[in-house]
């Protein structure tokens, strides 16, 4: 059978819409699916700078507004690669033009963005999806097949961290180009809505909805020169939190987020202790699931190292051969793929808006918590 175009308009050029090029280039070349992606233009507000990036990543066309870009028929899918501040508004007019729509996490600044594009794809009925990539690390998808399995029978606790060290120097401006990340007003949050979410998407995922959290936020660096204005001006993000959960299984968690932890780079971890057994997982080996069986002989019980590379392994079919593993721009691939699947077979593939918004929600309240020093439950629907 032929296959269908999928027309792909990439909304900024930076890191993500590099990891999302790649993913839309090498995805029909390991995976089977009706739809093949086409790169058919990219936007950014230069237009040098988008040439540029077109030329390198085969991009057959350029525009520098994105408004434009949505009110091309020819484009069949908006893929929201810009900061935060833009994603509630482009996928509104998205949504509206009919596109179908990919937007990276965090959904939005703060939930009730979140809820109006949440509103806008529902209406429209175009198929959406967030990019919450670390679902698909092979070792992580592996990890809730196993927890799906029943495999650790009841859960008692969640542990999960996201350490950087990139902002601890006085001397960085916030705001702008590479930098708004430390402006709250484009990105909505520090650490919470930026590592965080991706720590509280997988925890959801695996353990279920989330009831309450207590939270402490710092900011540690009160004010930098901001890069717009250049002028020196108030820090309004947090550089660091942690809170306390309860899961609506009754399991107990701790969340913890710094860019002040000297010596880290990217480090995600998470580990889950159940009844019967205990898996943990780390970015920096992230092909590798950690797993204490207490079902084993007494006297060869510990922990194993499983290297999440064999043919019956998520996704690890589609790559090389077994022992041999594959990396971070991978599980970009795999959502792609998951994507496509979901297009070809009319079940819609996770997490979608509505999905990501539950994520949302809990980052409001782990940030309300912080500021009123209390409880504070998770809003949900209705
Ligand atoms: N899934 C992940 O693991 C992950 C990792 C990093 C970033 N992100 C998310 O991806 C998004 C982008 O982050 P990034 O690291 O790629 O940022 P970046 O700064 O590297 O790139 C952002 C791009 O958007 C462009 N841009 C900004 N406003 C625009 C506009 N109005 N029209 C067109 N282009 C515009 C910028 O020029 C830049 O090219 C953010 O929402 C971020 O939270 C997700």
């Amino acid at each position: 059978m032929a296959k269908k175009k999928l027309n792909i308009g990439l909304v900024g050029y930076g890191f993500m819409g590099r990891t999302h090029s790649n993913a839309y280039r090498k995805v029909s070349n390991f995976f089977e699916n009706d739809h093949v992606p086409v790169l058919k233009a990219v936007c950014g507000r230069n237009e040098a700078g988008a040439k540029a990036f077109a030329d390198k990543w085969g991009y057959e066309s350029v525009e520098t507004d994105w408004r434009k870009l949505i009110a091309r028929k020819d484009i069949d899918v908006i893929d929201i690669c810009t900061p935060n501040d833009s994603h509630c508004e482009i996928a509104i007019a998205a949504a509206e033009a009919g596109k179908m729509i990919l937007c990276e996490k965090p959904l939005a600044r703060e939930s009730n963005e979140g809820l109006k594009m949440v509103a806008a794809v529902e209406k429209a009925g175009v198929p959406n999806m967030v990019w919450y990539n670390y679902r698909r690390v092979p070792a992580v998808t592996m990890a809730k097949q196993l927890i799906d399995e029943g495999r650790l029978g009841r859960i008692f606790h969640y542990r999960a961290k996201f350490l950087q060290d990139w902002t601890i120097s006085p001397e960085l401006p916030q705001g702008g180009t590479g930098l708004w990340r430390l402006d709250a007003a484009a990105a909505g949050s520090g650490v919470t809505g930026d590592l965080l979410a991706h720590c509280i998407d997988t925890a959801i995922w695996l353990n279920g909805s989330v009831k309450n959290v207590s939270a402490m936020t710092e900011t540690f660096i009160k004010e930098r020169k901001h890069n717009l204005t250049g002028k020196v001006e108030k820090v309004n993000i947090d550089d660091a939190c942690a809170f306390l959960a309860r899961f609506s299984n009754g399991s107990l968690a701790t969340f913890e987020s710094t860019r002040y932890a000297r010596g880290h780079k990217a480090l995600y971890t998470f580990e889950i202790n159940g009844e019967h057994a205990s898996i943990a997982w780390d970015l920096h080996d992230l092909h590798r699931l950690q797993w204490f069986d207490h079902k084993d002989e007494g006297q060869l019980r510990g922990w194993r190292s499983i290297h999440v590379t064999d043919r019956e392994h998520p996704y690890m079919d589609k790559w090389w051969v077994p022992g041999l593993q594959i990396g971070y721009e991978h599980t970009f691939v795999h959502q792609v793929a998951d994507f496509l699947t979901g297009i070809d077979t009319g079940k819609p593939a996770a997490p979608t808006f509505r999905q990501a918004l539950e994520t949302q929600r809990i980052c409001d309240a782990v940030l309300e918590s912080a500021k009123t020093e209390k409880w504070t439950d998770v809003k949900v629907d209705g």
